[in-house]
């Protein structure tokens, strides 16, 4: 039979009763289509860094890079910080540029049976932002400069950096099948080049590789317009791309609208290896109360096993949670959290998994 190794990182606060969970599910719906599991696990994050003063053991990248897939927990805790304040237990460097993993992608849908605070159907939330990855405002992280007076982080955005990932967005489009509202397949640069010339030159690159896909319509919106439109007429939306700290922003408020962080996985990809996470955050008080909902990391098991090329079994995933929830044998509270409990709720996956 076939064999999938993939490696695990369990990361800090929920992090490991959710990527258990995920492993649970992603161990059903592999056995049901013939390939066996093997997972090694990674330890990074807060505590490694409160151990070891670095969130990742020497030879991490190698490891992640030599595996089929890469599933990780949420990481950070909020007093473990670095001499400078900002968190100590974060990867998003460490990891994002250190595979260079330059697409950050974060499907935003709305599933069926899961209540949104907006009055959309389901069928009208349901597109992608591709957040940069690699640089914009985060490239300057470690590196601001601060005194008692002042402070100042630096933006950056390079053509190389541009290109790839509206090339990347474009290519996502190709691959969907257009905007709810008018199944127009499309892509919409977010920006501010009304205001600061990095984001001009971002809108300009984008002006120019979208000739190259003269079949899928290029559209522009400024950013605090966008945050509107994805409250008010999201069926417009099929791939958004933008700068890094806009997309962090902006996935968040689409995932508010579609259920909650808890219901949005998300892959980090590089041309060479890619993770998968939650865009959530480790939920220190949560921790070991069984409360938390699996499905953002369930949902990046999905999408990883769709990008090494088991998508039956990540259609099956994918279906069984959208029936968990049209069944009603997953509730979610106001916090968004299952009201039966994460393994309570994992496990009403798995039983719908051969269904
Ligand atoms: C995310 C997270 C991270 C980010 C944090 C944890 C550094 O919020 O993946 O969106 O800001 O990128
Ligand atoms: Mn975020």
């Amino acid at each position: 039979s076939q064999k999938l190794t993939l490696a695990a990182i369990p990361g800090d606060g929920i992090g490991p009763e959710l990527v258990d969970a995920a492993l649970v599910v992603l161990n059903a719906a592999l056995t049901a289509d013939g390939v066996d599991l093997e997972v090694v696990q990674e330890r990074a994050g807060a505590e490694v860094y409160r151990e070891t003063g670095s969130a990742l053991l020497p030879g991490a990248l190698e490891r992640l890079a030599a595996v089929d897939g890469v599933i990780k927990g949420p990481v950070g805790l909020p007093d473990v910080r670095k001499p400078d304040g900002t968190e100590g237990g974060l990867l998003g460097g460490l990891l994002r540029n250190g595979l260079d993993t330059f697409a950050n992608v974060r499907p935003i849908q709305l599933r069926s049976g899961v209540p949104s605070p907006t009055t959309h159907s389901s069928h009208d939330i349901d597109y992608v932002i591709v957040r940069e990855n690699t640089e914009g405002l985060y490239l300057a992280r470690g590196s601001g400069v601060r005194n008692d007076h002042a402070a100042a982080d630096q933006m950056m955005m390079t053509r190389h950096g541009v290109e790839r990932i509206v090339r990347f967005a474009f290519d996502t489009a190709r691959s969907r099948s257009g905007a709810p509202a008018d199944d127009v397949q499309r892509v919409t640069c977010v920006d501010k080049s009304n205001v600061l010339r990095s984001f001009a030159f971002f809108r300009q690159i984008f002006d120019e590789i979208s000739s190259e896909y003269p079949e899928i319509e290029a559209t522009h919106m400024y950013a605090d317009a966008a945050a509107g439109a994805l409250v008010q007429n999201p069926a417009q939306f099929d791939v958004l791309v933008m700068e890094n700290f806009l997309g962090d922003i902006l996935s968040d408020l689409g995932a508010a609208t579609a259920g909650g962080l808890g219901m949005c996985g998300s892959g980090n990809i590089g041309s060479a290896t890619s993770y998968f996470e939650p865009i959530h955050g480790s939920a220190p008080s949560l921790t070991g109360t069984d409360t938390a909902n699996p499905v953002s990391e369930i949902l990046c098991g999905a999408m990883m096993l769709r990008h090494c090329g088991h998508s039956l079994s990540a259609v099956r995933i994918e279906t069984a949670v959208e029936q968990a929830f049209v069944s009603g044998d997953i509730q979610l509270d106001s916090r968004g959290c299952p009201i039966a409990g994460t393994i309570a709720a994992a496990e009403s996956i798995v039983k719908l998994l051969n269904v």
